[in-house]
C-alpha cells in the first residue's frame, strides 16, 4: 500500500495535486464513488476533528468506516502489531492510526498491504498540515514564497509544518523556548527538502513573527506531557499568539491553530475570534484535504 506516515512520504508535485483535488472536492466539481471500500480508524488517543472528518470524508466518498477502538479489539490485550496488521489488511482498504509511537505506524506499514495513514503520532501530524496548506492556499492563492511562523512547542505539529512548508516552497520559522525545540533530525530533513525556501529555528518569537504571512500555534503540552502543562506556562508565555505578535506580522497575515485550543495560554481569545483568524476554515479543511487523500490512496 501507499502509506502516509510522514509528510515527507509525498513529493512536492503530489502535495500540489492533493491540494488541487481538495479544492475541487470542496467546490463540488468532482465526485467519487468508493462503494464497498472500508476505512478503519485505530485511535489510541482522543480526537474530535480527525475522527469526525475522516468518518464524514469516507461516507461522502461513498465508502464505509469501522471504528477499531483499541479497548474493544485485541490490540489492547497485547496481540502483536505484525499479526494485527496482517489480519486487518484482509478486511480493510485503508487504515488511519493515531498513536503515541511513530514506530507502531512503521510496523503496521511494514506488515500491512493496505495504505497506512498517520492520523497523529509523537513525530508528525501530516493530515493536519495538508488542511493547513489548503487554508493558506485559499487565502493567498499561492504558497511559494510565503512565510509561516510557528510559535510554541517544537512538537509533532512543528515537525510536519517544517516538512510541509519545505516541500511547497514556503519559508518556515519555528520559535520555541530553549529545551523545547524541534527534533534536530527533522530540522535537518526539512532543510534538505527546502530547495527554494528557508527553515529557521529560533527562540525569539518577535523576530520570527516579523512580516510573516501565517502565525500558527498549538497546545503547549500534549502527547503524554500534559502533566507538565502548569510548569510550562511561564516558559511559553512569550510565545503566546496574541495581537502584539499579530501586529508584527504582514498586514494580510492569518492566524491558524490546529485545535483544540487553550484560550489565554497559547492563543488569546481576541486572536481566535479576530478578523485574521482562519481557524474554523482550517478545521473544515480537514474534511476536504482528507477526502482528497483517501481518494488518492483508494
Ligand atoms: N487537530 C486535531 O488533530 O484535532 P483532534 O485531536 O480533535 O483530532
Amino acid at each position: 500500500g501507499r502509506d502516509l506516515l510522514s509528510l515527507a512520504d509525498l513529493q512536492p508535485n503530489e502535495i500540489q495535486e492533493l491540494l488541487t483535488l481538495a479544492q475541487q472536492l470542496k467546490a463540488g466539481e468532482v465526485k467519487f464513488d468508493f462503494q464497498r471500500k472500508t476505512l478503519g480508524l485505530l485511535f489510541r488517543k482522543a480526537s474530535t476533528r480527525t475522527r469526525v472528518s475522516f468518518t464524514v470524508a469516507m461516507h461522502q466518498l461513498g465508502g464505509h468506516v469501522i471504528d477499531l477502538d483499541p479497548s474493544v479489539t485485541q490490540v489492547s490485550r497485547g496481540e502483536p502489531i505484525q499479526d494485527t496488521a496482517r489480519v486487518l489488511d484482509r478486511y480493510l482498504d485503508v487504515l488511519a492510526i493515531r498513536t503515541f509511537e511513530q514506530a507502531e505506524l512503521e510496523t503496521f506499514a511494514k506488515f500491512s498491504k493496505i495504505p497506512i495513514i498517520n492520523a497523529l503520532s509523537d513525530l508528525e501530524h501530516p493530515c493536519q498540515v495538508l488542511a493547513d496548506l489548503l487554508t493558506v492556499l485559499e487565502n493567498f492563492g499561492t504558497l511559494k514564497g510565503l512565510t509561516l511562523t510557528y510559535l510554541g512547542d517544537g512538537n509533532n505539529m512543528a515537525h510536519s509544518l517544517m516538512i510541509g512548508c519545505a516541500l511547497v516552497g514556503m519559508n518556515v520559522r519555528i520559535a520555541s523556548p530553549k529545551n523545547f525545540t524541534p527534533d534536530p533530525a527533522v530540522v535537518s530533513q526539512a532543510k534538505a527538502l527546502a530547495t527554494n525556501s528557508e527553515v529557521i529555528v529560533t527562540d525569539d518569537p518577535k523576530l520570527a513573527s516579523q512580516a510573516a504571512h501565517v502565525l500558527y500555534t498549538d497546545v503547549w503540552a500534549s502527547m503524554g506531557q500534559e502533566s507538565e502543562a502548569e510548569d510550562r506556562i511561564p516558559i511559553f508565555q512569550p510565545y503566546q499568539l496574541n495581537s502584539e505578535l499579530m501586529a508584527l506580522a504582514d498586514r494580510d497575515a492569518i492566524a491558524l491553530h490546529c485545535l483544540p485550543a487553550h484560550r489565554g495560554e497559547e492563543i488569546t481569545d481576541e486572536v481566535m475570534e479576530g478578523d485574521q483568524s482562519r481557524i474554523w476554515d482550517e478545521a473544515e479543511n480537514r474534511l476536504h484535504a482528507q477526502k482528497a487523500l483517501l481518494a488518492s490512496v483508494l
